[in-house]
C-alpha cells in the first residue's frame, strides 16, 4: 500500500530552539519512514519579518544541515526549500481567492506579530496562513506534524480546502494536524505560562540547539519555577513540568519515569541533570551539524533532489487547480 503523505516546515529565522525540537522536528525523524514525507525550510514565510539577505541564506543551509543532523534522512524524505518550487506562490494566490480577510485578521499568531512589528503589518503578514495552506495542500498531504502554536493555521487550512473542494469539486485532501500530547508547546524557561520563542528577547528564556554546554546548563540552573521545592508535574507547576517534559524527550523516559528519578531530591541537583541531559544530547547534532556544513556541495546537491521531488508533486496538483478554476492553458 502506498504510505500517505505528510508535510511540514520550520523557518529559517533566529535560533531553532528546543521547542522546535521537540515539538516538530523530532517528531518528524520518528514518522519519516512510516509516510512519505515532505520537509521544508520555510524562507518565504520569513521574509514576512525583516531579514537580512544574506544571514537569511546562511540560516537556510544551516537549517538543512540541522535537519539532517537531527536524524531526517534525505534519502527518504523529500527536503527542500520553500522558495525553489515556484508552485507554493501560485497556489497561495489562487487560495487567497477563497479566504477571507476578516478570518485571517482574526489569526491569534497575525495578532501577536502585528503588536511586536507595529511598524511592517505587511500584507505577507496577513496573507501567512494562505501561503501554509498552499503548502500543505500542494502536496495533497494527510498528516501535519506541528506543535500547538501551528494548529489554528492548519484548521484554516482545512476550511480553504473544504472551501475549494466544495466549490470547484474534490482536489484537495483535507489534512489533519498531528499534534503530541506531550512536548506540543514547550514553555520558556524564565515565564513558564508563555511559550518558549526562538524571538524572545531575553536569551535565559529560550535554549538554541546550538547553544554549547555551559550555556545550556547556566539556562537551566536560571529556569523558574515555584517555591514548593517538589518535583512532580501538574497544572500548578508549570515550570517543574516543563523541565520534566523537557527532560523526558532527551532521556528518552516518560514524565511518570522522571517524576521517580527525581522523587526526594532538591531543584538544583533537578535543574542541573536537565542542562547535563539536554546538553549531552545535543552534542552529537550539533557536531554533525557542523560537520554537514563543511560539505557545501553534498548539502546542495540534497536540497537540489528534493526540490525536484516537491517541483514533481506540486505540479501535478497545481496543474488540476489551473483546470479547475478555468485558466486557459491552449485548448
Ligand atoms: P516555526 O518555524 O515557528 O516552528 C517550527 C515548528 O516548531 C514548533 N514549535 C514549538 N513546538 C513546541 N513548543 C514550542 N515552544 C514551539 N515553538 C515552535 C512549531 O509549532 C512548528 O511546528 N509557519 C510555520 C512553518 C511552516 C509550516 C508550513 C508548518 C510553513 N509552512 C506548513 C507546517 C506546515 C512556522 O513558522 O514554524
Amino acid at each position: 500500500m502506498d504510505k500517505k503523505r505528510m508535510y511540514s516546515a520550520a523557518q529559517p529565522t533566529g535560533k531553532i530552539t528546543i521547542g522546535n525540537y521537540i515539538g516538530a522536528i523530532s517528531n518528524w525523524v520518528k514518522l519519516q519512514h512510516e509516510y512519505d514525507c515532505f520537509f521544508a525550510i520555510a524562507d518565504m514565510h520569513a521574509i514576512t519579518i525583516k531579514q537580512d539577505p544574506q544571514e537569511l541564506r546562511r540560516r537556510t543551509l544551516e537549517l538543512a544541515a540541522l535537519y539532517i543532523a537531527c536524524g531526517l534522512d534525505p534519502e527518504v524524505c523529500a527536503l527542500y526549500v520553500q522558495s525553489n518550487v515556484s508552485a507554493h506562490a501560485e497556489l497561495a494566490w489562487v487560495l487567497n481567492t477563497l479566504t477571507y480577510v476578516g478570518e485571517m485578521e482574526r489569526m491569534t499568531q497575525f495578532k501577536d506579530k502585528s503588536r511586536k512589528h507595529a511598524d511592517n503589518i505587511n500584507m505577507g503578514l496577513m496573507d501567512y496562513p494562505v501561503l501554509m495552506a498552499a503548502d500543505i495542500l500542494l502536496y495533497q498531504a494527510e498528516y501535519v506534524p506541528v506543535g500547538f502554536d501551528q494548529k489554528q493555521h492548519v484548521e484554516i487550512t482545512r476550511d480553504i480546502a473544504n472551501r475549494f473542494n466544495n466549490r470547484y469539486g474534490e482536489t484537495f485532501t483535507v489534512p489533519t494536524p498531528l499534534i503530541m500530547k506531550s512536548g506540543a508547546k514547550i514553555m520558556s524557561l524564565q515565564e513558564p505560562d508563555k511559550k518558549m520563542s526562538k524571538s524572545d528577547e531575553n536569551i535565559n528564556a529560550w535554549v538554541s540547539l546550538l547553544d554549547d554546554r555551559d550555556t545550556i546548563i547556566r539556562k537551566f540552573k536560571r529556569a523558574v519555577t515555584d517555591s514548593d521545592n517538589c518535583i512532580r508535574a501538574g497544572e500548578d507547576k508549570p515550570g517543574i513540568t516543563n523541565l520534566l517534559t523537557i527532560y523526558s524527550v532527551f532521556r528518552g523516559c516518560t514524565v511518570e519515569e522522571a517524576e521517580k528519578e527525581f522523587a526526594g531530591k532538591g531543584y538544583g541537583d533537578f535543574k542541573l541533570a536537565v542542562g547535563e541531559t539536554v546538553a549531552d544530547a545535543l552534542a552529537p547534532i550539533q557536531a554533525e551539524q557542523a560537520r554537514l556544513l563543511a560539505d557545501k556541495a553534498y548539502l546542495n546537491g540534497v536540497l537540489a533532489s528534493g526540490a525536484e521531488r516537491a517541483f514533481k508533486a506540486a505540479r501535478k496538483t497545481l496543474s488540476k487547480v489551473y483546470r479547475k478554476v478555468g485558466f486557459y492553458r491552449g485548448e
